[in-house]
């Protein structure tokens, strides 16, 4: 099948102002398919969120290419990539970052109104969403009145609400404890399936790559296959 994602000879230093300029990716090559899961790991500080950042175009690349179904992504201008990242991709992260004052559906609800959906089509596709996710009875609740392995069900649910074809997951289990932890990791390995979904993730949890597709280890600023 096709590739999703290409990412070819990417470099990203940053500048600092203490230790001059780090090399923090250092050509990095990789390719994410439909419908497949991606692990990688690599010690703190190795790049792997810079690299998730370059993925959503939150951060520029020095050098190489990143493309999205053929298209170079470092050309597009904001609209185009506001969008992109509102349609195409999920995103998951270490802190759920909900909006406190929205209750869960709400949260879930705002990107599928940005996407030009009604507020009543959002409403439905939001609570389907978060009753696969076993939150039913939490719908209405703000995401202070949620325990940290819901907030993180409920972001799961947003990330999901426009349909992406792939989702970035930065140590979506950092913060939750062992039982928690599992609950995400399962979801997460069933959304390839379910909503026939790509997952490029980054995770200490070893018990999960047996269930990848594909594991790399960041390294000198390259993703080495494992
Ligand atoms: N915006 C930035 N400005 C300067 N240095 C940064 C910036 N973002 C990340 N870094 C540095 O890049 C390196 C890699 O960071 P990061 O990608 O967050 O690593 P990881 O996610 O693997 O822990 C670290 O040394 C970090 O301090
Ligand atoms: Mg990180």
């Amino acid at each position: 099948m096709s590739t999703l994602l290409r990412i070819t000879d990417v470099k990203k230093s940053f500048s600092a102002p203490e230790n001059g300029v780090v090399n923090v990716l250092n050509g990095v090559n990789l390719e994410i398919r439909p419908k497949t899961i991606t692990s990688i790991i690599g010690s703190s500080g190795s790049g792997k969120s810079t690299l998730l950042h370059i993925i959503a175009g939150l951060e520029k690349i020095d050098s190489g290419l990143v493309e999205w179904q053929g298209d170079d992504i470092t050309q597009w201008g904001d609209k185009k990539m506001a969008n992109f990242r509102n349609t195409e991709m999920g995103f998951i992260f270490q802190f759920h970052y909900l909006l406190p004052e929205f209750s869960a559906i709400e949260n879930v609800m705002i990107p599928a109104i940005i996407n030009g959906k009604s507020e009543r089509e959002s409403n439905r596709l939001a609570k389907e969403l978060l009753d696969e996710f076993g939150l039913r009875h939490r719908i209405d609740h703000r995401p202070s009145q949620l325990s940290g392995g819901e907030q993180q069900r409920v972001a799961m649910a947003r990330a999901l609400i426009n349909t992406p074809a792939l989702i970035l997951a930065d140590e979506p289990t950092g913060n939750l404890d062992e039982k928690n932890s599992s609950t995400i990791l399962n979801h997460l390995l069933n959304l390839k399936n379910r909503f026939s979904v790509s997952i490029l993730m980054v995770t200490h949890d070893k018990s999960i790559n047996k269930d990848c597709d594909f594991i790399f280890e960041m390294t000198d600023g390259k993703l080495l296959p494992i």
